[in-house]
């Protein structure tokens, strides 16, 4: 059974590094976990914060509240078909741990994903993506474990409403499921996706067979040559959501800038590179107090050491001010804000 704890510290549960604490904290490892927890006195009433691999959090400050920090294990097949496999996966369980066990099995489809932090349950939330393949291209359905009733309820592709970097989980139902199983459909005869051309050229230039396990391997090599690893210096991936504008907007500001970033979006609208504009900005590599954008990727905010979540809001406004002075492009942070 868990146990709740009092006042236990998140810097080690946060890849930004931020440190603050959790009035309550309890490990779920299973719906009972949550049930115990929903029906402890201690902690009635008071609000519930679910955590994976927190990867995509900032700490604003200590949090008023519980932390349930989802630890729930488990992969298996669950059927397959002449099309599929069906393959379930716990949703405490690591993200990419698990991307390549399906690799190990033979199942592909996830390969693009490969390396990015954070556990299971977490990526449906914000359907993750990258390298041209996002979390709903094969996801099945997932349970979820109601925070205020004893229900549990399974929700499909469908029902899920994503988006990009969206889903109902940071909507509607936002704050109100821990998800406690996922399940993904891997077609048998996927093929690989190697459209964004860093993958093309890094299966080249390595050598790298033109498999799912290849294809991962280059995701793997392009990332840690691009991306800070947390483990080494504290940030939580993109820290904005790259801007969608209109085709209007978009044949303006390419007019004045012609090396604008952009990609061409299926309702004709664009997608902006929000680390070029960023960059253009001159925060690339520049620091404000203890916290910076990253020198590889203009995009990745840094912890250098010692930030709190007061740091990252002022690097935040700073950022969104400029481009919004320089490009009229409003960036929305990515991370989760507790
Ligand atoms: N760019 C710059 N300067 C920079 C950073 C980027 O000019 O400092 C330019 C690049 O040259 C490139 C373009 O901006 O032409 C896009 O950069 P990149 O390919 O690195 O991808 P991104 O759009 O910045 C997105 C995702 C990443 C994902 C990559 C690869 C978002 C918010 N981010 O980044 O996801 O790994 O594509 O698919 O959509 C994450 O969400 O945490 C994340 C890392």
């Amino acid at each position: 059974m868990t146990e709740l704890l009092s006042g236990f510290p998140l810097q080690a549960c946060n890849t930004l590094g931020v440190r603050a604490s959790a009035q309550w904290f309890a490990r779920i490892r299973s719906h009972a976990d949550l049930l115990a927890v929903l029906a402890d006195d201690r902690v009635a009433g008071l609000p519930l914060y679910v955590l994976g691999g927190g990867s995509n959090l900032v700490l604003g400050g200590d949090v008023a509240g519980v932390v349930l920090k989802v630890e729930i294990p488990g992969r298996r097949l669950v059927r397959e078909d002449d099309e599929a496999w069906y393959v379930a996966a716990g949703g405490g369980e690591n993200w990419h741990d698990f991307v390549q066990w399906t690799l190990a099995q033979g199942y592909g489809g996830l390969e693009n994903l490969s390396l990015i932090p954070g556990t299971v349950g977490a990526a449906p939330v914000q359907n993750i993506g990258a390298y041209g393949v996002e979390v709903q291209d094969c996801f099945f359905e997932l349970t979820g474990y109601s925070l205020s009733t004893k229900e549990t309820r399974r929700f499909d592709k469908h029902t899920c409403r994503f988006s990009y970097r969206d889903s109902v989980f940071k909507q509607e139902e936002a704050g109100r499921w821990l998800i406690g199983e996922v399940v993904f459909r891997l077609p048998k005869r996927a093929e690989i996706r190697t459209t964004y051309g860093d993958i093309e050229r890094e299966l080249e230039v390595s050598a790298l067979p033109r498999t799912p396990a290849g294809v991962a391997q280059a995701v793997i090599n392009v990332r840690r040559r691009k991306l800070p690893d947390p483990a080494v210096i504290g940030n939580a991936g993109s820290f904005f959501k790259n801007p969608l504008v209109s085709a209007a907007l978009f044949e303006q500001l390419q007019l004045e800038h012609p090396a604008l970033v952009a990609y061409h979006q299926a309702d004709g609208s664009y997608k902006l590179a929000a680390g070029w504009l960023i960059d253009q900005c001159g925060w690339k590599g520049r620091r404000l107090g203890p916290v910076g954008m990253y020198e590889k990727q203009a995009l990745v905010l840094v912890n250098h050491g010692g930030a709190t979540g007061a740091d990252v809001a002022a690097l935040m406004q700073a950022v969104q001010a400029d481009v919004q002075e320089r490009f009229g492009v409003a960036l929305e942070a990515e991370p989760v804000w507790w």
